[in-house]
C-alpha cells in the first residue's frame, strides 16, 4: 500500500477521490484540508485527517514524512470563476502562492510526484471542439489563469528539479458517489447541476437560463459533463502512471458529448418527476458557448474510461445526494 496526500480531499472532487483511494488493493489517502471550503463530515473517520494550510511548506514537508507519503493528489483551491475576477488576488494567493509552498515542501520531505487539480478553463473560448491537450490556453477568467500558471510552475519544477506531475484538466464535474453520503456543496452555489436540484425539491425559486441567444441549436450553451467518480478513478490511474515512471503530462477529462442547458434542464425534469420554473435570462459574462473534450489522451495513456457519465446517471446520483442533504453538509 502507498500512502497518498490528498490537499482539499475535504471538497467535492478530493473526497470522492478519497473515497476511491481508500477502497482501492494499492493506495491509502492521508487527507489534508483547511476546512476553509471543505467539509470534514466528507471524510470518513478511518481516514486520516491533517488539519493544515498549503501555505504552510514545513508543516507539508513533516506530514509527508511523518505519514511516508509516496505521492501528492492537489485539490486544494478556490474554485468560484466569478469570485475570481472579483477578488483576483485572494486566488492567486491561495491557488498560486499556496501551490507554489506546498512544492516547496514537497522538494524539502524528497516527494516528486503530484498529480494536480486543473481545469478546461485553461483553454478559454476554443476555436473548434473537441478540444485538444495541446489547443491554445487562453483563460478568460481569473480562476483559469491561476491553474495555468500552476501549470506552468510545475513544468519549471520538473526541469529543474525532475518533479513529475500529471495536470488534469476537468470539463463540468457533477454527480455524487452511490449512496448520497457525500456530494456537491458549495457556498454560494453556481453551478448549473445543482442549482437545478435544489429548485426541484423546493429550496430555490427558479432556475435561470443565462443566455438564449449563443450559436447553438437551441441557443444555450453547451457543456461535457463529467461523473466525479469517473474524475476519482483517473486520478488513481494517474497516480499509478506517475509512479510507474510516466513523465509529467497534461490530461483532458470529460464524457467527449456535450448538451446544452435547456437539454440538462429537461433531463432533470425527466429523472426527478418534478416540474419547476425555468426563467430566460441574460449572458453570464466569460461563459464560452461550447466546451467539449476530447478525452483520447487519457484513454490511451492512462487507461481511463469514464463508465457513470450518461446524463441520467449524473443527475440520478446529484438527486439523491440532494434528498438526503437538502442545506448540504451544514444542516442534515
Ligand atoms: N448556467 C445557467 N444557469 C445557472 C448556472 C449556470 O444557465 O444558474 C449555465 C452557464 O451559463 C453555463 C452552464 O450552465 O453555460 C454550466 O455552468 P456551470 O457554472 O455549471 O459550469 P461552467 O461551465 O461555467 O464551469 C465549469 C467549471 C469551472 C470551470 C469552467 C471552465 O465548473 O470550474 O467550467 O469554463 F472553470
Amino acid at each position: 500500500m502507498e500512502n497518498i496526500l490528498v490537499t482539499g480531499g475535504a471538497g467535492y472532487i478530493g473526497s470522492h477521490t478519497v473515497k476511491a483511494l481508500a477502497e482501492s488493493d494499492e493506495f491509502s489517502p492521508v487527507v489534508f484540508d483547511s476546512l476553509v471550503t471543505g467539509h470534514r463530515e466528507a471524510v470518513p473517520e478511518s481516514v486520516p485527517f491533517v488539519k493544515g494550510d498549503i501555505h504552510d511548506g514545513d508543516f507539508v514537508a513533516e506530514t509527508l514524512e511523518k505519514y511516508h507519503i509516496a505521492g501528492v493528489i492537489h485539490f486544494a483551491a478556490f474554485s468560484l470563476v466569478g469570485e475570481s475576477m472579483t477578488n483576483p488576488l485572494k486566488y492567486y494567493n491561495n491557488n498560486v502562492e499556496g501551490t507554489l509552498h506546498l512544492l516547496e515542501g514537497m522538494k524539502q520531505a524528497g516527494v516528486d510526484k503530484i498529480v494536480f487539480s486543473s481545469t478546461a478553463a485553461v483553454y478559454g473560448e476554443p476555436e473548434k471542439t473537441p478540444i485538444m491537450e495541446d489547443f491554445p490556453h487562453n483563460p478568460t477568467n481569473v480562476y483559469g489563469r491561476t491553474k495555468l500558471v500552476i501549470e506552468n510552475m510545475m513544468r519549471d519544477c520538473t526541469n529543474a528539479y525532475g518533479l513529475q506531475y500529471a495536470a488534469l484538466r476537468y470539463f463540468n464535474a457533477a454527480g455524487a458517489a452511490e449512496g448520497g453520503y457525500i456530494g456537491e456543496d458549495h457556498n454560494p452555489e453556481t453551478h448549473l447541476i445543482p442549482l437545478i436540484l435544489k429548485t426541484a425539491q423546493g429550496v430555490r425559486d427558479h432556475i435561470s437560463i443565462y443566455g438564449t441567444d449563443y450559436p447553438t441549436p437551441d441557443g444555450t450553451c453547451i457543456r461535457d459533463y463529467i461523473h466525479v467518480v469517473d474524475l476519482a478513478q483517473a486520478h488513481i490511474l494517474a497516480m499509478k502512471y506517475l509512479l510507474q515512471g510516466g513523465e509529467s503530462n497534461y490530461f483532458n477529462l470529460g464524457s467527449e458529448k456535450g448538451f446544452s442547458v435547456r437539454e440538462m434542464i429537461e433531463a432533470a425534469k425527466k429523472v426527478t418527476g418534478k416540474d419547476f420554473k425555468v426563467l430566460e435570462e441574460g449572458r453570464r459574462a466569460g461563459d464560452p458557448a461550447v466546451l467539449i473534450a476530447s478525452s483520447q489522451k487519457s484513454k490511451k495513456v492512462l487507461g481511463w474510461k469514464p463508465c457513470h457519465s450518461s446524463i441520467e446517471e449524473i443527475i440520478a446520483s446529484a438527486w439523491n445526494w440532494h434528498v438526503n442533504h437538502p442545506y448540504g453538509y451544514s444542516k442534515k
